[in-house]
């Protein structure tokens, strides 16, 4: 499935210079979404690797606000565990744990429930890309924070132009395609 899925990618993820400033090419996505077969490779790929010796190691899936919730919300389906979403400030009701970050193009905080990881609970975090790895970091203070521990990483893309592998730690990674 990793060579359907990377096959899909490279056919449908379409590429948008000076988007959304000038001198950033944009990886857009919603082509691969829009094709159920290409959007269902990915999916199954990315599960993958909250699975070992194809039993489920996993108790939670982790997606970031807006991109990451596509892709982790089917994952956590497909592995038959629940969905917990870490999101930009000020959108979560309940109490929450913050971590400040830096993005690619401008600084934000990110948010996770303090209840949505127990502690103790392995967790896959999901997103489209992995670019300096500011928000994937983040995500991982934010599973710490409540407890829990990152059992691995997963990505469509990864910009290896840029330090994210390099910033996510030692929490095994699984990338689609890289670019
Ligand atoms: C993008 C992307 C990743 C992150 C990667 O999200 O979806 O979450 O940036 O960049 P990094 O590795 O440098 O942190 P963005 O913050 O643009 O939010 P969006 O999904 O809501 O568009």
């Amino acid at each position: 499935t990793l060579r359907t899925a990377e096959e899909a990618i490279g056919r449908l993820v379409r590429d948008v210079p000076d988007f959304p400033e000038p001198g950033i090419l944009f990886k857009d996505i919603t082509p691969l979404l829009a094709d159920h077969s290409g959007f269902g490779a990915v999916v199954s790929a990315l599960a993958d690797a909250g699975r070992e010796g194809g039993e489920v190691v996993i108790d939670k899936v982790i997606g970031m606000e807006a991109r990451g919730f596509i892709l982790a919300a089917p994952v956590a389906l497909a592995l038959g565990v629940g969905f917990v979403p870490v999101r930009k400030a000020g959108k979560l009701p309940g109490e929450t744990h913050a971590v400040g970050y830096a993005l690619e193009y401008g600084e934000a905080v990110l948010e996770v429930h303090r209840d949505g990881i127990t502690a103790g609970e392995r967790v896959l975090v999901v997103d489209d890309v992995l670019a300096t790895g500011g928000t994937a970091r983040a995500t991982a203070e934010l599973v710490a924070a409540c407890g829990g521990t990152v059992a691995a990483m997963a990505f469509l893309l990864e910009l290896s132009f840029l330090p994210g592998r390099a910033a996510v730690g030692d929490s095994p990674l699984t990338v689609l395609s890289v670019i």
